[in-house]
């Protein structure tokens, strides 16, 4: 078992941590080549507004796939870093030859509610073993995501 002595966190609220942090890293992966997939493959009359938000959509999730690992690392344990795994582990499923924007914007609301839900979960676990550093993390995704999905709700409208 990884030694969080450093940092001061119980052990096995540490552990149940890491995992459940190493899921929503799945999550991310698949929800940022998904994001790739849409601003490579989006056609139509909305393309360059499209394909400059999916890329605006997948740079972000690039910043937070990292800083998610690094958190893993920080509480003591080894991020998952295979493709193979993310797929097994990720609930948002790959998807593939979208290049309708309205389609493409629901593929990615409907992988936000995944997200904003596994982080409320950590978020909520975070609390219970007294771990701000993650906590915190969780606030600010979760906060920036639920006006994501205002926004592109609007946009759908
Ligand atoms: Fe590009």
């Amino acid at each position: 078992m990884a030694d969080t002595k450093p940092i001061g966190l119980d052990q096995v609220q540490s552990k149940q941590l890491a995992e459940k942090l190493n899921i929503l890293l799945a999550n991310f992966q698949l929800f940022y080549i998904n994001a790739r997939g849409f601003h490579w493959n989006i056609k139509g009359e909305k393309f360059f507004e499209l394909h400059a938000k999916f890329e605006e959509i997948y740079n972000d999730s690039l910043i937070k796939i990292d800083e998610i690992a690094e958190r893993v690392l920080t509480l003591g344990y080894t991020p998952t870093h295979s493709f193979t795994e993310y797929v097994e582990m990720s609930e948002i499923a790959e998807v593939m030859n979208v290049s309708e924007g309205k389609a493409a914007l629901q593929h990615v609301l409907s992988g936000m509610s995944t997200l904003i839900k596994l982080e409320r979960d950590i978020h909520s676990l975070a609390a219970e073993a007294g771990d701000e550093g993650t906590g915190a993390l969780m606030s600010d995704y979760i906060r920036e995501q639920e006006k994501s999905v205002w926004m592109f709700g609007a946009y759908l409208k």
